[in-house]
């Protein structure tokens, strides 16, 4: 099943934007004169002052400097919205569909032009200048597109955090970028469940001083406390100001936002995007990913706190005056049938998801499925982690009818838009393959030393030169974003990830290859997971690695040593297990925990985490060289109480 092979339906390759020469040909001329090419492609959007140069960039690791369209001046907000009114101002811009499927609304590019603008009003009568820090707390509610185009609108640099995380990661990402407001809601809805967001706030307020004021739209109406001074209603700041707010004029290399992302140490990093090689790129890979011609209703049923949210439900599609649909609830609520529903709705063309979602739902049986029309589909998308070739199969025969092509686009928070993935009309599919470069992206694989390795091959994935949606630096701390991507393999862009090469020159992401894991799509770095553990006051030492996760893609493993004359109990995991939600969130709840009275170290006290993933892998047979440790003797305890026993 594995060497399926789809082709290009007849139909797309007629009437997408591009068929397999046009690709062949606009990649060779992107990649052999990259000024050419974007010069011509920036022009997709309205510049205020237009770019007279297109690309500088350097990967030297002692001069790495990212900037494209650097003379231009422009506007996101006025890209996304007002250029769009002349013609579309009655169209549909946001279809937003509520996590109770009673509740659904459409805004048309007018009344968004409205929101954003008094969005922006309340912002500056906030005190909120170009270049302030603005963290956004809010769950999948239209205001929080608005909330994201008003900052954009005045100059002033996002920072979402996705509505799951915990008061302790909130606080810590608003103390990173030093905002001093923050926008959230009383509550929010998901599955039918409160999320507490205000209260939330409070929590991580007790934590980091400076916010002067905090913003809180009415999403369920409940009863939540209100600071005098510091806390007010969106509603009643909404109603004083204007519906009409001229926007900031900005450079191309101005921030646009800060979206933070887990990687292997530390705490996590403040990916910062700025204005104008962004939003060319988000715009150009959905136009031409999607295949999104005028009149689509497109889905991307990610979430705003993650980058997918940001560049492919907001920047991109809206960009482009697409109709987007915003979805608040959850793919199993309030049956496995609701994405299913919800497409037969609002006929959408068009569907982005993750592979965890697919299996989930291939999980729970094809009569969900098989009961709706989906007439209205002719794309499908995956995004956020590998997708099995059993999840893809099933996705592309039952959900998509056999009638639809799979884009299944691998990129990364970094990246700010995808960089590996079939165009519709151009690319044979290969059932778990994210095949071939987008136009102007070199991917390579490089061995252990950064030796290119050629033709089918498997190694380190890595990316040569720029592109325009490329992050430009970690917020504050230039030299980590150096360090973190530009100095493995010195010259290139190191993505993390594992990559194999077909004799086809089809790409297929392994996956991680540092100590970042990928649970339902969402990133986690150990060391956070590690880290919230330690702080426990009952464990003494803590290591954290992945497992495969049949719904997950990758579960949580944590090994724990507790504190001298601790119980290993299992009210205590269950302790634990409540603990790393508290600190860091759901998203990072541990799936198995092992009490280990030791762990395997090497004599100069490294912990071995390949002995500790086989281990958790159950392939204990595999375990290689334990004659570096310090104390051989650990791994038979270990192994004897493994907890993934198949
Ligand atoms: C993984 C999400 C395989 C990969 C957009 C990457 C994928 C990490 C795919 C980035 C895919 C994303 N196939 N793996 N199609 N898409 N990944 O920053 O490991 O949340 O490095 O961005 O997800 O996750 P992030």
């Amino acid at each position: 099943m594995t060497d399926a092979v789809i082709p290009v339906p007849a139909v797309m390759a007629d009437n997408a934007y591009v068929n397999n020469e046009a690709y062949l040909a606009m990649y060779k001329h992107s990649v052999e004169d990259p000024d050419g090419f974007w010069g011509e492609v920036g022009k997709r959007l309205d510049w205020i002052k237009p770019y007279t140069k297109v690309k500088n960039t350097s990967y030297d690791p002692h001069n790495v400097s990212i900037k494209w369209f650097e003379d231009g001046v422009l506007n996101v907000s006025a890209n996304c919205v007002d250029r769009h009114l002349a013609t579309k101002s009655d169209q549909v811009a946001i279809i937003w569909e509520g996590d109770n499927p009673a509740e659904s609304k459409s805004i048309t590019y007018r009344e968004l032009y409205e929101n954003v603008c008094k969005f922006a009003n309340v912002l500056k009568a906030h005190g909120v200048k170009k270049g302030d820090r603005v963290t956004i707390y809010l769950p999948m509610i239209p205001e929080a597109a608005y909330a994201m185009l008003a900052c954009a609108r005045v100059g002033a640099i996002h920072s979402i955090v996705f509505a799951g995380f915990s008061p302790d990661s909130l606080a810590g990402r608003v103390e990173d970028c030093d905002s001093k407001i923050i926008l959230t809601a009383d509550e929010g809805l998901r599955g039918g469940r409160k999320v507490p967001l205000k209260t939330n706030v409070d929590a991580a307020l007790e934590k980091v001083s400076g916010v002067t004021s905090v913003i809180v739209v009415k999403r369920t109406g409940g009863d939540v406390p209100m600071t005098d001074g510091r806390d007010y209603f969106y509603d009643a700041e909404a109603a004083k100001v204007s519906a009409d707010c001229p926007v900031e004029p900005m450079n191309a290399e101005d921030p646009l936002f800060i979206l933070y992302t887990s990687g292997s140490t530390g705490k996590p990093k403040g990916v910062l995007h700025t204005t104008g090689g962004y939003l060319v790129y988000a715009s150009m890979t959905h136009q031409y990913v999607f295949d999104y011609h005028d009149g689509d209703v497109y889905w991307c049923t990610a979430d705003v706190g993650w980058v997918t949210g940001h560049s492919y439900i907001v920047y991109g599609p809206l960009a482009n005056g697409a109709t987007t649909l915003m979805f608040e609830g959850v793919p199993n609520y309030p049956s496995p049938a609701r994405c299913w529903e919800v497409i037969d709705k609002h006929n959408v063309n068009i569907f982005y998801t993750a592979p965890t979602a697919i299996r989930a739902l291939m999980g729970a049986g094809d009569e969900h499925v098989t009961k709706t029309s989906r007439k209205s589909l002719k794309l499908l998308g995956s995004v956020g982690e590998p997708i099995n070739p059993e999840a893809w199969m099933w996705y592309y025969n039952v959900v998509g009818e056999k009638r639809c092509p799979i884009v299944d686009t691998w990129w990364q928070t970094e990246t700010g838009g995808i960089l590996i993935t079939p165009l519709p009309g151009a690319t044979i599919l290969k059932p778990g393959s994210a095949t071939r470069p987008f136009f102007g992206v070199e991917p390579a694989i490089v061995d252990a030393e950064g030796g290119i390795l050629e033709g089918a091959t498997e190694g380190n994935l890595v990316i040569t030169t720029s592109w325009p949606g490329q992050m430009r630096t970690i917020y504050g701390d230039h030299e980590r974003f150096v360090q973190t991507y530009f100095t493995t393999y010195k010259g290139y862009y190191f993505t993390g990830d594992g990559c194999r090469r077909d004799a086809d020159g089809y790409y297929w992401i392994t996956g991680r290859v540092d100590d970042v894991i990928n649970v339902s799509g969402h990133r986690m770095g150990t060391a956070e997971v590690e880290s919230a553990l330690v702080a426990h006051p009952k464990v003494s030492e803590a290591a954290v690695v992945g497992y495969p996760h049949d719904l997950k893609g990758q579960g949580i493993y944590c090994y724990v040593t507790l504190m001298d004359g601790e119980e290993p109990t299992d009210d205590l995991k269950k302790e634990l297990r409540n603990w790393v939600r508290s600190e860091i969130g759901p998203i990072a709840s541990p799936d198995l925990i092992q009490f280990a009275p030791g762990l395997p170290k090497t004599r100069s006290g490294k912990i071995m985490r390949r002995i500790l993933r086989k281990i958790a892998e159950d392939e204990f047979g595999s375990l290689g060289d334990t004659s570096t440790l310090a104390d051989p003797g650990v791994v038979n305890d270990l192994i004897d109480n493994r907890q993934n026993r198949k």
